[in-house]
Order: structure tokens, then sequence, then C-alpha cells
């Protein structure tokens, strides 16, 4: 695959937006869907060929990039697309979608259309990161017959690592963010802890830094909470979908801290939470700004 094949890209939300403009700037042609045109349209004048319809943009595309919120818009777009994918065709799922619906699509193309090839490869790294194509692609399926996803890859992200067979990516996936929730709400509860007893967050920070415990990603959440502005980064919404897509994935009882903090966030995201940074769980369980 060159640099002049068509790509196409279904969801253009925060990272399926990053993947567009990223590709565009890499000199793809890039064919886009979003069910909120809206979202693309800003893309258009760097050369995105945006469609009313998924099957439209797949059309001409050797490789589409799936990137929805979930396993049943990720099912509503594939069956929709099915018979419209080109001979040989690689579809390429990105999104955080879980171990059912994984392996669900992945039975479903190897008989609906056996040609087209599904490489399975959720990413690692939130929207800022996608944005400055710093992700980490978490790979996984044919690699062979998925040589043109290379520099596709090369294009959005920092790096890819090949994990095996189909649905190995996702299942990886589940493990890191199952990781990074209970990071997130650690660090929640110890900042709480630390404001309780007059300290700040910077604080907090300067025991940490230099150490073992100093993880840049706490750093980063330590300064959005500092300063209370919870653009999200990655909505607490699709947080709690990933730690539920663990608990799903699970064997029964094998993760009791992440059954709790799942019925504490749905909590915050029933207030009205939801939409926002997940680092508003600190909010929601200190009442502070
Ligand atoms: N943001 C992150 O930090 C991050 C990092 C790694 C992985 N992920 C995962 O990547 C996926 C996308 O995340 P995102 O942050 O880009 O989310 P987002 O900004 O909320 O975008 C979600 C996308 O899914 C589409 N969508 C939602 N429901 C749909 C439906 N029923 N039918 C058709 N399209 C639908 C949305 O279309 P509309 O615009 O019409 O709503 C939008 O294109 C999720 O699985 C998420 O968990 C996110």
């Amino acid at each position: 695959m060159n640099q002049h094949s068509t790509v196409a890209v279904l969801g253009l939300g925060a990272m399926g937006h990053a993947f567009a403009a990223n590709l565009l700037k890499n000199h793809f042609r890039v064919a886009g869907w979003n069910r909120t045109r809206a979202r693309g349209e800003d893309l258009v004048s760097s050369g995105l060929a945006l469609y009313d319809e998924p099957q439209q943009a797949v059309a001409e595309a050797e490789v589409v990039l799936a990137m929805l919120a979930d396993g049943a818009a990720t099912e509503s777009a594939l069956r929709q697309i099915a018979p419209a994918l080109r001979q040989n065709a690689i579809f390429c799922q990105m999104g955080t979608i879980g171990v059912e619906a994984t392996d669900r699509l992945i039975g479903w193309l190897a008989e609906t259309r056996p040609d087209v090839v599904y490489i399975d490869a959720p990413v690692s790294g939130t929207k800022a990161p996608a944005e400055k194509a710093q992700i980490l692609v978490l790979a996984s399926g044919d690699r062979q017959r998925a040589a043109a996803l290379e520099p596709v890859f090369a294009a959005i992200g920092k790096g890819t690592r090949w994990l095996g067979e189909a649905g190995a990516g996702s299942r990886m996936k589940l493990v890191v963010n199952a990781w990074l929730i209970a990071l997130m709400q650690g660090l929640a509860e110890s900042t709480s802890l630390a404001q309780q007893f007059g300290f700040t967050p910077d604080d907090l920070w300067a025991v940490l830094e230099g150490g073992p415990l100093a993880a840049p990603y706490a750093k980063v959440k330590l300064d959005t909470i500092k300063g209370g502005d919870y653009t999200p980064q990655m909505h607490l919404t699709w947080a709690l979908k990933d730690a539920q897509l663990a608990l799903d994935a699970a064997e029964d009882q094998s993760m009791p801290g992440l059954q709790h903090i799942a019925q504490l966030w749905q909590q915050a995201v029933d207030a009205g939470y939801g939409e926002q940074d997940l680092s508003v769980i600190y909010r929601f369980l200190t009442g502070k700004e």
C-alpha cells in the first residue's frame, strides 16, 4: 500500500478525527463517515472525502478503520458496510469494544466476507496523544495479510505491538484500562486524603517526583485536578464502559476492586459527570472544585 491508497475512517469522534487528520497530513486519501456529519466537516478543506453513509466511505478503501464508541455501534456499521467492502480489504477495529463483541464480529465477518481480513487493534493513549500521533496500537490478527496497515499505523501512532491472534488486542486493551482505572481511583483518593491533611496536589507531586511512584499519567491527572478544568481527554462514561467490559470478560469475583470502582463511577455518571474527563471522579468524591 502506498500513501496514495484510500483509507476509510468510520467514526470521527475524539480519536477517529485525530486518525483522519494524521492520515491526511501523511498524504493518504481519506474517506470518512460519522453519524453526526458535522464532526468531520472541518477536515474537508484538508482533503477528507466525507460521506453520509458508511458503505459509501468504504467503497474505494483498501483499509477501513472503525473507531466507534462501542460494540453495538461497530456491529451496526460492519453489517452495513460488509457487502460494499472491496475484495481482500482490511477491516481494522480500533475502538474499545470488549471481548464478547470482538469475538462475535470476527466470527461474523469470517463467515460473511472470508476474503476480508479482520484486524483487532484498539489503542492505548487518549485524545491529545492521538492528535500528536503518539498512541500505541495493540494489534492482533493476520499480520501478513494486513501488511498494508503498517504505514497507516505509522501515520497515526508512535508504535504497534502485535499480540497474536485476532482478539488479543482487545484483551490487552482491557488489561491496560483496568490498570488505568485503578490508578485514577487511587490518585483521586490519595489527593482527597492529602487535601484533608492540608496538602495541595503540588505538595503530593513534589514527594512523588523522581521516585518509582511518579507515573507521568498521575502528573497529568493531578494537574487537571489542580486546574479544575475537566474537559475530557477520556470521558468518564467511556472509562466506566471499559471497567464493565473488563468485568464481563474476567473470571467471576477475580477483580473485586474494579467491581467497587465501577459501582462508584456509575453513581458519578448517574449524577451527571459522565461527559467530563475521568479525573472528575475527584470532584464527585470530594465535592471540591
Ligand atoms: N478518548 C480516549 O481517550 C480513548 C482512548 C482509547 C480508546 N478509546 C475508545 O475509542 C472509541 C472512540 O472513543 P472517542 O473518544 O473517539 O469517543 P467519542 O469522541 O465519543 O466518539 C464516539 C464515536 O462513536 C460514534 N457513535 C456513537 N454511538 C454511535 C452509534 N450508535 N452509531 C453510530 N456511531 C456512533 C460517534 O458518533 P457521533 O459523533 O454521531 O456521536 C463518534 O463518531 C471508544 O470505544 C473509546 O472507548 C478512547
